[in-house]
This record gives structure tokens, C-alpha cells and sequence, in this order.
């Protein structure tokens, strides 16, 4: 079977239907969601913290997160796999942002690019879908700005939610095929759902949007601390806790490899 594409996408808001989004990192795990039905894989910048183990998603590179999204891509068979373009890549003007998103698009196969912010990066916005590129936009707690916003905390309250309406409306007039509404008031994030023929996606902005995402290993359980919107819809940190606990009492016992394990 073929690809989800940006088609599909646009025609899934026209029927109401909602669908999910997961983020992906690696190829068993892009294979475990694909096989699952998750119609769009991110290799979000969050790679950053949950791979890399940093403590925001600003130092991450496009040299982290190409090889990545290769895997992801490999992985998968029916998913479109969107690559996060990370802090440095693509501030700096059209020409930035174009090296970039290609470098996803041909060394790793990506078939769309995700990129954080409204008015500032229309001229991005525009060149990458100009060059063929699907562009998915990220308002309201945009990771990579958070020494701006001094913390994680929940955006688009009071004034600054017409603003964030103008700039979804800018997004989607810039050609983003979607946009992603992070912690924002799920009021807000339902008003912009409505006014935008584009799909919003959220993550901690309520249940009015046409798609959610939400970080794999947040949303399995294996983050030991996790935001107020996040639903553990499983315990892997503890499955995965006790199978290296009991692989290491079986190798301590002398019970493992067992003569089925072994070569004769
Ligand atoms: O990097 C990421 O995982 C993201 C999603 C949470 C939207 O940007
Ligand atoms: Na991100």
C-alpha cells in the first residue's frame, strides 16, 4: 500500500474524522506504529531530551535528527513521516530553512518538515512549499522558545490568543498543510480548529482539535515525569524495568541461557 499524504490529511478534516499522531526516533518502533494504524510519524526535536538526553530541545542538530528520521523512514511502510527542523536551522531566512528541510527530504527520506513559529517564519514557510516541501506549522508552547517564555507554561491566555488565531490563520495562508497547537487553552485551540480549513494537531490543548500528538515514550509510560495532558496508556518503564531485572537474575542464577538457548 501506499503513503498517507498531505491529501489524505486535508480530506480527513472534511469528514470529521480525528486521527493521532505519535512521535518516532527509531525503526522498531516507527514499525510498532505504522503496524498500529498511526497515520503520521514525527521525529520530533523533542529526540533532544528522550534520546539525547538534554535538558531542552535547543541543542539538538540536523546531524542528530537526519540519521534518525532515515530510520523512521525505513521503518515504516504507510505512515507520513514529518521531520522537526531544530533550533538553528532555519531562524536565520529562506536560505537556512531550504538547506535544512532538504537535507531531511533527500538524505532521509522525510515527507514533510514541522517548524515552530507564526509571522516570523512566513517567508519559510512560503519558499519550502514554493520548493515542493509540506510544511507543518507549531504555535503556542513552541519548545524551542523557551528561555523567551521563562518556562513551560501553558500559552495563547487573554491578549495573546488573538494572536496566536492571526497566526494560524498566516500559517495556513502561507501554504501549511497543518498546525500544531502545543498547551494552549482548549478554547482557544478549538476556535482555531474552526476558523482554519487546515488540520490542527494538539498536544495538551484539549479535545477540539482534528488530530492529537503526543511523545511515544510520554505516552507509554517511560518519561518519569510528564505534563498535566499526558495519558499513560501504558507502563513500559516498569516492563521494561522488570525484564532487565530478570534477565539479570537469570544471568547472576546461572538459569540464563537455558540448553534451548545454546548451540549444540
Ligand atoms: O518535538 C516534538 O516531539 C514535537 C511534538 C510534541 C509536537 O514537536
Ligand atoms: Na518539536
Amino acid at each position: 500500500g501506499r503513503r498517507v499524504t498531505v491529501r489524505d490529511i486535508a480530506a480527513a478534516k472534511q469528514r470529521h474524522e480525528k486521527w493521532p499522531m505519535l512521535t518516532a526516533y527509531d525503526a522498531l518502533t516507527a514499525r510498532v506504529f505504522d503496524e498500529a494504524g498511526i497515520p503520521v510519524l514525527l521525529v520530533g526535536d523533542s529526540a533532544a531530551m528522550v534520546v539525547y538526553g538534554y535538558d531542552s530541545t535547543i541543542p539538538v542538530t540536523v546531524d542528530d535528527l537526519v540519521p534518525l528520521t532515515a530510520a523512521v523512514v525505513r521503518g515504516s511502510k504507510r505512515a507520513m513521516v514529518v521531520a522537526d527542523l531544530p533550533f538553528g536551522s532555519y531562524q536565520t531566512g529562506v536560505s537556512e530553512a531550504l538547506t535544512s528541510a532538504t537535507r531531511f527530504m533527500k538524505e532521509a527520506g522525510a515527507h514533510a518538515i514541522k517548524l515552530e513559529g507564526g509571522h516570523r517564519v512566513l517567508p519559510q514557510v512560503e519558499a519550502l512549499v514554493a520548493a515542493g516541501i509540506p510544511v507543518m506549522g507549531h504555535l503556542g508552547l513552541t519548545p524551542q522558545s523557551v528561555n523567551v517564555f521563562g518556562g513551560y507554561r501553558v500559552q495563547g491566555r487573554g491578549e495573546s490568543g488573538e494572536e496566536l488565531i492571526a497566526d494560524a490563520k498566516a500559517l495556513e495562508a502561507a501554504g501549511a498543510f497543518s498546525v500544531v497547537l502545543e498547551c494552549v487553552p482548549e478554547d482557544l485551540a478549538a476556535r482555531v480548529t474552526a476558523s482554519l480549513s487546515i488540520p490542527t494537531i494538539g498536544i495538551g490543548a484539549g479535545g477540539g482539535t482534528d488530530a492529537q500528538v503526543l511523545v511515544w515514550q510520554d505516552m507509554a509510560g517511560l518519561t518519569p515525569h510528564t505534563a498535566k495532558f499526558v495519558k499513560k496508556f501504558a507502563d513500559v518503564n516498569t516492563v521494561l524495568g522488570d525484564a532487565a531485572r530478570a534477565y539479570a537474575d537469570e544471568v547472576v542464577g546461572g538459569a540464563y541461557p537455558a540448553a534451548e538457548h545454546s548451540y549444540k
